[in-house]
């Protein structure tokens, strides 16, 4: 039996405000020390040295994948990309057997998957720390990023930043519901009727910060600081992209709607995004934008992540 109790990150509440908080300065902290480092300053420090992270797929990824095989090298550590095309996962060996098997080489270990249950039950049977690098219901390690894009634009206390979310109401909803009772931040969420985020999140969320649910775009935009949306149709929901993009007629982030938000007012997207969709290109190529320091930031708030989970807490 190990001698302390593992952490897992499966979503966003696995964190008390205050480890989140402390969490997000590591991450500004992180970012700064390798800007110094790239400028010269080269730091020998390795506090994962020798430590491990599995990385299982299966869905695509681009940024997940990248921030956290590069996070784990430059922490000292090594990372392990697993896909079900080229583990035993494709051929149906079970999750519990697969979080036994991992748990005897790897320190830790990160899943993208469809059920939340699947990465709950690798959680259960893995004696290492899990991390949930997203799933049908939510994707909180993209969280970090955006809440850390949020502090280093509007400071440490985020209790005067509104937030809009405009579009559907899917994982990344569902975890801006989370951050937004964890950081006690106002959220406005503009879902068309059948696309509302998950019921069970939104009256924790309610119960917690000042949360509304509209079919009006332009009333959530109105006085946000960040506006915020994603795509129609998430991985796994191709086939409903037709009936989507016509269900989301009118959720398009623009530049009217960015104009109505406070002037400091930024926008954010979790990308991959699709201009001419759910935001224009005026507005994801605009002034308003933050997405590329929010994709980077993706390497910063995942590296505090993995100190936390795997490091020296
Ligand atoms: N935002 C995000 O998770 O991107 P990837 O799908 O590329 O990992
Ligand atoms: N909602 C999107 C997020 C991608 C990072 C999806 O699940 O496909």
């Amino acid at each position: 039996m190990p001698s302390t109790i593992k952490r897992d990150f499966l979503t966003l509440r696995d964190l008390s405000p205050a480890e989140l908080a402390s969490l997000l300065v590591r991450a500004r902290e992180l970012k700064e020390g390798l800007r110094s480092a790239k400028a010269g300053a080269r730091s020998a420090a390795a506090p994962l040295a020798g430590q491990s992270l599995a990385m299982i797929f299966r869905k695509s990824s681009t940024r997940t994948r990248v921030s956290f095989e590069v996070g784990m090298a430059q922490l000292g550590g090594h990372a392990v990309f697993l896909s079900d095309s080229t583990s035993q996962l494709g051929r149906g060996e079970s999750v519990a057997d697969t979080a036994r098997v991992l748990s005897g080489y790897v320190d830790g270990v990160m899943i993208r998957t469809f059920e939340q249950a699947e990465v709950e039950g690798l959680a259960e049977h893995a004696r290492v720390p899990v991390i949930n690098g997203l799933t049908d219901l939510v994707h909180p390690c993209q969280l970090l990023a955006d809440l850390q894009t949020m502090t280093e634009e509007f400071g440490d206390d985020l209790s005067d930043c509104p937030v809009a979310w405009i579009g559907d109401g899917n994982n990344m909803a569902n975890s801006w519901l989370n951050a937004a009772a964890l950081a006690g931040f106002e959220l406005r969420l503009a879902c068309p009727k059948g696309y509302d985020p998950d019921p069970a999140i939104l009256a924790w969320a309610e119960s917690r910060t000042r949360i509304t649910v509209t079919r009006d775009p332009s009333e959530a935009a109105r006085d946000a600081r960040v506006v915020t949306t994603d795509v129609w149709a998430s991985m796994g929901q191709e086939d409903e992209a037709a009936a989507r993009a016509a269900a989301f007629e009118g959720y398009c982030v623009d530049e009217t709607m960015m104009e109505s938000a406070r002037d400091e007012a930024i926008f954010l997207h979790c990308l991959p995004a699709h201009r001419g969709e759910e935001v224009t290109a005026g507005v994801i190529d605009g002034r308003w934008s933050r997405v590329f320091e929010e994709a980077e930031n993706r390497l910063h708030a995942q590296k505090a992540l993995l100190l936390f989970l795997l490091g020296d807490g």
